[in-house]
């Protein structure tokens, strides 16, 4: 069972909107793969991201909570949605683009499971296609940690979180819900996640190897700099 099962069907109400991270996916895609009509998402989740991309592409997603696959075959009836594990997975075809937002990586908990997920998005790409994922950044965990609850209000509920760091490179995440049942009346929801945090020169140098062309994106300022909390990879040209 997958840590997501149980906390599925708040996920979206904890998380919030996510418009802005799926137009900006829709621009990357446009810029880097002009051409593409097919795409394939790693952790599509509830799939909020593939609603938006399922307007404009033949979409595919994976993930490995069937409750959160649930949700996203609700919302996106025109996608293809398969269980599976991202480090793991076969298909017998290849896409024009790869996608793994939303920081799915980070929780994708040992680095050569993440070499696994660099090396299937790459055995699943078309010669031209492109991979692009974002990350979480330590500044950004640590940012959290600093910080020990941020409290956010979504549509009728407040959700906290909180961030504590296990060992170099590993935290741990606890998101809190409450929701009201009735009036002052809250019902409490926890969900913990393991994340993995990568050194941004790491992750380039495992994905040179696979890519001729590597580009990074802070979708908060013009260039990263030691500040980026979410960084953005567009991996193209594969080898
Ligand atoms: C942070 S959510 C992002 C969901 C979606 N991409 C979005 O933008 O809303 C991470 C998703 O990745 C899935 N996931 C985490 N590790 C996975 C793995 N090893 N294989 C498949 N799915 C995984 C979780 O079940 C969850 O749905």
């Amino acid at each position: 069972m997958s840590r997501y099962d149980p906390f599925a069907q708040y996920y979206d109400q904890v998380i919030g909107d996510r418009s802005e991270v799926a137009k900006l996916l829709m621009r990357l895609i446009r810029r880097h793969a002009p051409r593409a009509r097919t795409v394939l998402e790693l952790g599509c989740g509830s799939g909020t991201m593939l609603q938006e991309l399922s307007r404009r592409y033949e979409t595919t997603g994976i993930d490995n909570s069937r409750a959160m696959l649930k949700l996203a075959r609700k919302k996106c009836a025109k996608a293809e949605l398969l269980f599976g594990d991202i480090s793991e997975f076969s298909l017998d075809r290849q896409f024009d683009v790869v996608v793994c937002p939303f920081d799915t990586i980070n929780h994708v908990t040992s680095f050569r499971a993440w070499q696994r997920v660099f090396e299937n998005a790459h055995a699943h790409l078309r010669p031209g296609g492109a991979f692009i994922f974002d990350v979480n950044t330590e500044h950004k965990m640590e940012m959290y940690r600093a910080d020990p609850v941020t409290v956010d209000f979504h549509s009728g509920a407040f959700s906290t979180v909180s961030v504590r760091r296990l060992r170099r490179w590993h935290y741990q995440v606890d998101l809190t819900l409450f929701r009201e049942v009735r009036s002052d009346l809250f019902r409490r929801y926890q969900m913990s996640l393991p994340e993995l945090v990568v050194p941004t020169q790491k992750i380039l140098s495992e994905l040179s190897s696979l890519f001729r062309r590597v580009t990074l994106l802070d979708p908060d300022r013009r260039r990263p700099t030691a500040e980026t909390e979410e960084l953005f990879f567009i991996c193209s040209a594969p080898r």
